[in-house]
Formats: C-alpha cells, structure tokens, sequence
C-alpha cells in the first residue's frame, strides 16, 4: 500500500535517501523543500524497518516531473518501481497531465532499463546536468488518456494508495 507523505515523515525520508542514493543523497533541506511545497507529492511504502520505497513528483502544469524515485536495496528486482511509475501514471491521468518527465544519470543503468521498459524515450542529453558533474538523460512519457482506469484517491497526506 502506498501512502502520501507529510512533514512527520521528513527524517525517515532523509534516512531512505542516504541508504537508497548512497553517494548523492538529497539534502534534508531539499527533502524538508519537496514535503512544504503545494505542487509536490511523495509517496511511500512502508515496511517493517523503514520505507520499503520513496517517490517525490513535482506536478508543473501539464506535465509532472519525477524528481526521486528509489527502492530499498533488499527489495530490487520484484517490480515495486514499476508499480510507482504505474500509480504516478494513474494519478497524471487522473489530474489530465499529458507526460511524465525526468532527468536521470547517463550512468544509471538499472534507472534508464526501468523507465525505457515502460515507454520513456530520451529527448536530450543534459551535459554536467548533477552538481557532481554528471551528464542526465531527459526522458519522456505522453500519457494517452485512459477511460476506463481506476481513479486514486485524493492526493492528500494520510490518505493511501493500493498498488497491488
Ligand atoms: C532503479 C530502481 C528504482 C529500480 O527499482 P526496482 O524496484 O528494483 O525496479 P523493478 O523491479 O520495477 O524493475 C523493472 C525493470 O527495470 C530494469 N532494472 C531494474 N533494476 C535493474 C538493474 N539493476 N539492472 C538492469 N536493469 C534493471 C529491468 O528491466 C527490470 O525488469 P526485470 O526485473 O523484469 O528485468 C532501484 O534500483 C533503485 O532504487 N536504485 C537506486 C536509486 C535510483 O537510482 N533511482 C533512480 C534515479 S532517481
């Protein structure tokens, strides 16, 4: 089960972040940023020794932007990512965002196989894109409308998300 995360989650979300993204982690005060911002949402899933998986969207417009999305290091490899870039899909359609964007390393392999196995194609290359000089893929999804998808519930903090 997914849920939204709210200000109380702030230390466990800056803990996921530097066990999850090792070397480059967000700063807590950017994580603090994503939690107070309007057009922001982050959803989690627990697990019994902290989140399971972390993912912070950023909804600009007619378009929304997947800012974080990571899963815990024992829990790889069994589709979780797949089914948040489903539910961030779903909750798009349901808010009538045409495209999903998102910058990722040129050398996150595992990241660019996941978003390329759901229909993301690159449209550019941001060179020296990371603070630590990192080139990023820009990656794109158009969203064609889906008349008969479940629709989420109301993105609010506390309400929850079934992904199953
Ligand atoms: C990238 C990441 C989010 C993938 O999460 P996940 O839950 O393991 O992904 P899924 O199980 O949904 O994998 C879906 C597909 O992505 C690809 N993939 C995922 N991990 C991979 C890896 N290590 N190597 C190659 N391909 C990989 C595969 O095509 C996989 O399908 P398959 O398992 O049927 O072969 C996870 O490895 C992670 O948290 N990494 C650290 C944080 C990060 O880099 N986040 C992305 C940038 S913000």
């Amino acid at each position: 089960m997914l849920r939204v995360a709210g200000p109380e989650d702030l230390d466990d979300l800056h803990a996921f972040e530097v066990r999850c993204f090792r070397d480059h982690p967000f700063r807590r005060d950017h994580v603090e940023w994503i939690l107070g911002n309007d057009h922001a949402l982050t959803l989690v899933q627990d697990g019994t020794d902290g989140f399971v998986a972390v993912m912070m969207l950023l909804f600009e417009g007619r378009s929304c932007r997947v800012l974080s999305i990571g899963v815990a290091r024992n829990a790889r490899r069994r589709g979780i990512a797949t089914r948040l870039m489903q539910a961030a899909e779903a909750l798009c359609r349901e808010r009538k965002i045409g495209a999903v964007r998102l910058e990722v390393s040129t050398r996150n392999l595992a990241a660019i196989e996941l978003y390329r196995g759901l229909g993301y194609r690159t449209d550019g290359v941001l060179y020296g894109y990371y603070s630590w000089g990192e080139d990023a893929y820009s990656m794109t999804k158009s969203l064609a409308p889906e008349p008969s998808s479940r629709i989420p519930p109301q993105a609010q903090p506390s309400s929850s998300i079934n992904i199953n």
